[in-house]
């Protein structure tokens, strides 16, 4: 069996949702000290609802998947929703990640969790 799933070698090689977000209404950036990977994700929020996300992810390739797929499960999703996202869904939803490669996912629930304590500060604060 080929060590990555199609769906992991597809969104490694065309990521959906690439880029950043001007005026995004929360960022996330986390990074592994182990390998060095850093990934950051921009949402735009309406109406408690993931308008729009956006990643920049240096990192591997198991990384980058992980952003575009965590990308797309979250985009048009209720907050709350998104609240529960974890890295065992975006692995599950590329048909899985070797085990030495789950830290990858982690960085992507990271990063929106950090998105989303970005965005509900933010709103604590009034901005
Ligand atoms: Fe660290 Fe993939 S090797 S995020």
């Amino acid at each position: 069996m080929a060590l990555y799933s199609d769906k992991v070698m597809d969104h490694f090689r065309n990521p959906r949702n690439v880029g950043i977000i001007e005026n995004a209404d929360g960022v996330g950036e986390v990074g592994n000290a182990k390998c060095g990977d850093i990934m950051k994700m921009y949402l735009k929020i309406e109406d408690d609802i993931v308008k729009d996300v956006k990643f920049e992810t240096f990192g591997c390739g198991s990384a980058i998947a992980s952003s575009s797929m965590a990308t797309e499960l979250i985009k048009g999703q209720p907050v709350s929703e998104v609240k529960n996202l974890t890295n065992k869904a975006v692995a599950e939803a590329l048909d899985g990640l070797p085990d030495y490669k789950m830290h990858c996912s982690v960085l992507a629930e990271e990063a929106i969790q950090a998105a989303l304590e970005d965005y509900q500060e933010r709103i604590r604060k009034g901005k």
